[in-house]
């Protein structure tokens, strides 16, 4: 009999080692031990240069920290906003000096490692912190960073328990996520020879601090981002909202200074920002100098065009409900938009190859149409006008056939949205 398990065990012994094997190289790929290694070494005090506070706060607008780190009406980078994943809810954390809730207690050495390898004190952290894209944040720019953040005022606020099914509640499961999912990234210089001094900064900017592949980047399951800053668009996980790709195709009706333009003051005549990357201007690229809005502007009319995604699958069929989007249009659309679609000067954005109306996903032309809009408030847009939300005024069919109508009249879209197809964009939390 234990002669039998003997023999059991030795025929399963190359399995066992194969498995180690793969182990072993996806623990290599993921960076080996050195992520979970946190440098140790006390806080010592920061001293820091007005330029260098300066610089941290910039650095600090063009990351957004602020946006992901505070609650609405709460204390700007005391954390304790909710994220919602497909495993439950994560909640950002306090970054202001304060010794037992905050970053009080850690050393520059920490941060650095942190925001690089997204793993501190409290474990491995989970995804929707963009340490991905924070590795590529050079040392000068942390260090700036973490002084200006330690010069805020200290303030307690306890972490928020996250709210997760197990395993995803088990930080120690994140291992084998980053084992599946996770790569670090190169580091910039290496892959950036014979580049313009200009485009490197876009790059810098739009990969490392600006986290823009984290909403314009195609995601596969489990929230994996598919490549280092790939910009290929797709629907937004969690959200209801679909970001386009950023490549030349795409940009090609912006000129270089619209577009560097376009990211300072969320509008432009070829359209305004609206859902969640009203909040990234308002946020973050408001703030950018002239050079750097220009930089990121220069970079992504450059990176090539990307293979235009597949419309996602709709439910088709009964789509002739006898309603006439034309009509809908005119009655209800064109006074702003104009007959043509042709829109108000930066007043009211054109219809004619607009982001919502030539995308793949009809997401976005339907929640606008639902729920209307208005573009943050910036130094170049003091007053932005706003779309007034048609959820009362039009049924799911109506809202259908004005979708389909500017989809294929100005964007050249053959959509066959259907009331339902409209009902199931309805109540996702817009937040
Ligand atoms: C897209 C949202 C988002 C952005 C942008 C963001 N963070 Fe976070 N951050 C989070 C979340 C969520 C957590 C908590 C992750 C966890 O608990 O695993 C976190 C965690 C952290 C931590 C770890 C804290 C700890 O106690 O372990 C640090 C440090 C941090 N963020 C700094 C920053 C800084 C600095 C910026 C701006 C440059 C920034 N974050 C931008 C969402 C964000
Ligand atoms: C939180 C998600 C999110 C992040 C982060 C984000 N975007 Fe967006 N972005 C969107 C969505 C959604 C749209 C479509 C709605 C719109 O046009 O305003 C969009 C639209 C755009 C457009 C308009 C494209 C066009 O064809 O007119 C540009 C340009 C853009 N984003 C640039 C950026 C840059 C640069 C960054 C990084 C600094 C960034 N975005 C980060 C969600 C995001
Ligand atoms: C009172 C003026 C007004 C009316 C009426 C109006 N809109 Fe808008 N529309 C706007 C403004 C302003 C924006 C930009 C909002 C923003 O950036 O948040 C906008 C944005 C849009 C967008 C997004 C365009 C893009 O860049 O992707 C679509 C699609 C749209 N409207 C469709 C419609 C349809 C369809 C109707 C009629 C059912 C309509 N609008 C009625 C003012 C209006």
């Amino acid at each position: 009999m234990s002669r039998r398990i003997g023999f059991f065990l030795l025929a399963l012994l190359p399995l066992l080692l194969a498995a180690l094997a793969v182990g072993g190289v996806l623990f290599l790929r993921q960076g080996g031990f050195a992520p979970y290694r946190i440098p140790p070494g006390a806080a010592h005090p920061v001293a820091a240069t007005a330029d260098v506070l300066a610089r941290g706060e910039y650095v600090a607008e063009l990351g957004n920290c602020v946006s992901c780190h505070t609650t609405r009406g709460g204390v700007p980078f005391t954390g304790g906003l909710a994220f919602k994943t497909d495993y439950g809810t994560i909640f950002s954390t306090n970054l202001t000096p304060d010794p037992q809730t905050g970053l009080g207690g850690w050393s520059v050495e920490e941060f650095r490692h942190t925001m690089r390898n997204g793993v501190s004190r409290n474990g491995v952290l989970y995804p929707v912190f963009p340490y991905a894209h924070f590795a590529q944040v050079d040392d000068a720019d942390l260090d700036a960073l973490f002084a200006w953040l330690q010069h805020l005022p200290p303030s307690v606020r306890a972490a928020t328990p996250n709210r997760l099914e197990f395993p995803a509640s088990w930080r120690p499961a994140l291992i084998g996520w980053r084992m599946l999912h996770y790569r670090p990234a190169p580091a910039l210089a290496a892959s950036a020879a014979g580049e313009s001094p200009q485009r490197q900064r876009g790059r810098y900017l739009v990969d490392g601090l600006g986290h823009c592949a984290m909403c314009h980047g195609t995601r596969g399951s489990m929230g994996a981002a598919l490549a280092q800053g790939d910009l290929a668009g797709g629907r937004i996980p969690g959200l209801g909202w679909y970001a386009p790709p950023l490549d030349a195709t795409q940009l090609q009706r912006y000129s270089a200074a619209e577009l560097a333009d376009y990211l300072r003051s969320g509008t432009s005549v070829h359209g305004s920002v609206y859902g969640p990357m009203a909040e990234v201007v308002y946020g973050s690229l408001r703030h950018l100098d002239a050079d750097d809005a220009l930089a990121m502007a220069s970079y992504l009319k450059s990176v090539p065009a990307h293979a235009a995604a597949p419309a996602p699958s709709l439910a088709l069929g009964a789509s002739s409900s006898g309603v006439s989007g034309a009509d809908v249009y005119r009655e209800h659309c064109a006074d702003c938009h104009g007959r043509e679609g042709r829109g108000d000067g930066t007043a009211y954005p054109p219809l004619v190859d607009a982001v919502a109306v030539i995308a793949p996903d009809p997401a976005n032309a339907v929640r606008m149409i639902l729920y209307g809009g208005m573009a943050p408030t910036t130094a170049g847009n003091p007053r932005p006008h706003s779309m007034p939300p048609f959820v009362e005024q039009l049924d799911s069919a109506q809202i259908a056939a004005v979708a389909n109508y500017i989809r294929a009249t100005w964007g050249g879209r053959s959509s066959n949205l259907t009331a339902p197809d409209v009902d199931a964009l309805h109540g996702i939390a817009v937040d």
